[in-house]
């Protein structure tokens, strides 16, 4: 996508976008098109309510010039989220070149449009014999308008979204973590990988643990960008990183497990912030940390009764071994808070099914310690349209986590399932502020109307701004 401010080509389509009731179009148009217009909106009695197309067509000496105008329904009701799903709805299915125009501030806003044509335009074809055809859009403006940091967050997306899409047969924490490297060398973040006797070298025997039974060991992916040397803080990001979640000995029914590719989803968004973060320059340290692993079966498997002593030195009680995703997140917490020293921070994981219960596909569940750091992220979600909503950390949720034989076990009950997986995170934490997002409902087919099924990559550009406005 481009700004222009020169007509230099005929496009496929011109699309205006307007709210209800209101005539001022952009001035790119003709006089006599809009005379034409006007006559055309009267006579289908058109008004530009929510989706709403009229179809105009016009010669401009030789040339047929394709017009839609496409309504927003009435200004007052107008928000963000509209734009991207009223945008999203029209765009996806169109073809060929479109140039977009609105005399509208809250209409013409490039960042959005650009984001959707993003999502409009992203696939998972790489197995598919016929590709997706993407549009080519620009908008024409009079206006000084840079969307360089809006195409950059589009490609970090993307990032994330392939990396989730790709299935279990080609992402294991091999893979993965050669994959982290190359994109660090792309968009400038230093990769580290710490592989399966660094791992136990450390003591990260939870995250071990889960992933020993995997032909493909654990690896613990780090990676590091110092955007202020000026400054000693660091932001601290965790993503889960199992690349596959079959429940392990307690086994998951078949239709739970079908797309358990996504259990990486955290890592992945993690890893393409740091992808935004760094392409965009941005003035902050940041440091992320992916435990990949695959809990999967063999004679080795961990097992429930074992009985695991963490990296921050408590011991664990295993109960049930599909509860391991807060078993790979407690040691690379302990691992960015002792050996990173990061002054906060923010994991993001496909955590619980009881999460997806909780807020259904939209909305991601998020746990914090922080007043003032939740309310920032909830500002940097909003402002791309992720929602979020703050969960309870009540310390009676914790009592679920004592123990006959060890220090704690990891799983409480049903009831409440993503709050004691909340409280079983924030005690390795310790000290350091910290923030859980549970994106169990949201990672995948998120049911935002702006999104394709598969991977969504939600949150990359949330924690992407969060990171810059901290
Ligand atoms: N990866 C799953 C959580 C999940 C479920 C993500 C559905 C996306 C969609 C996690 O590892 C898991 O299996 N959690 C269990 C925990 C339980 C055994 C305490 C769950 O939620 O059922
Ligand atoms: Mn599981
Ligand atoms: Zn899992």
């Amino acid at each position: 996508m481009k700004v222009i401010n020169k007509l230099e080509k005929f496009y496929d389509k011109n699309l205006l976008l307007i709210f209800e009731d209101e005539n001022n179009y952009c001035d790119c148009i003709p006089e006599d098109g809009k005379k034409l217009i006007e006559k055309l909106k009267e006579k289908n009695s058109f008004t530009g309510k929510r989706s709403e197309v009229l179809s105009v067509n016009y010669f401009v000496n030789d040339t047929l010039i394709s017009m839609d105008i496409l309504g927003f329904g009435k200004k007052e009701e107008f928000s963000e989220n509209i734009l991207r799903e009223t945008l999203f709805k029209y765009l996806n299915g169109q073809k060929g070149s479109i140039l977009i125009s609105s005399n509208s501030k809250e209409l013409g806003n490039t960042d959005i449009i650009c984001e959707i044509v993003g999502n409009v335009n992203y696939y998972f074809d790489e197995f598919k014999s016929e590709k997706g055809k993407k549009i080519d859009v620009d908008f024409f403006s009079f206006d000084n308008i840079d969307i360089t940091e809006a195409l950059i967050l589009n490609e970090a997306t993307d990032v994330t979204r392939e990396l989730v899409n790709l299935p279990a047969n080609i992402i294991n924490p091999d893979t993965l973590a050669e994959r982290t490297l190359l994109l660090g060398k792309e968009f400038g973040f230093e990769v580290e990988i710490l592989d399966e006797n660094k791992i136990q070298d450390l003591g990260m025997n939870l995250l071990y643990n889960v992933g020993k039974a995997s032909v493909n060991k654990p690896k613990l992916i780090v990676m590091r960008y110092f955007g202020d040397s000026s400054s000693d803080e660091k932001i601290g990001l965790v993503g889960k990183g199992l690349t596959y979640d079959t429940g392990g000995l307690c086994l998951k029914p078949a239709d739970s497990m079908l797309t358990m590719k996504d259990d990486m989803t955290g890592g992945a968004t993690v890893i393409g912030t740091m992808c935004a973060v760094a392409k965009n320059k941005i003035k902050r340290n940041v440091i992320a940390v992916v435990p990949a692993c695959e809990n999967s079966i063999n004679g080795n498997s961990y097992r429930p009764g074992d009985i695991i002593k963490s990296m921050n030195g408590k011991s664990v009680e295993i109960i049930n071994t599909d509860a391991e995703g807060r078993l790979a997140l407690a040691d690379a917490i302990t691992y960015i808070v002792r050996n990173e020293k990061v002054s906060e921070i923010i994991d993001v994981a496909t955590l619980t099914g009881a999460m997806m219960v909780a807020l259904g596909t939209f909305i991601t569940g998020v746990f914090s310690n922080s007043d003032d750091i939740y309310s920032k992220l909830e500002n940097s979600c909003n402002k791309y349209g992720e929602r979020i909503w703050r969960m309870p950390l009540d310390n009676q949720f914790k009592e679920l986590l004592k123990s006959e034989v060890a220090d704690i076990k990891h799983m409480g009950t049903r009831w409440g399932g993503a709050i004691s997986a909340a409280k079983f995170l924030e005690i390795f934490a310790e000290d350091t502020p910290w923030t859980h997002m549970d994106i169990a409902g949201t990672a995948f087919d998120n049911s935002s109307k702006w999104f394709k099924k598969g991977a969504s990559g939600v949150h990359v550009k949330g924690l992407y701004n969060y990171c810059k406005e901290r």
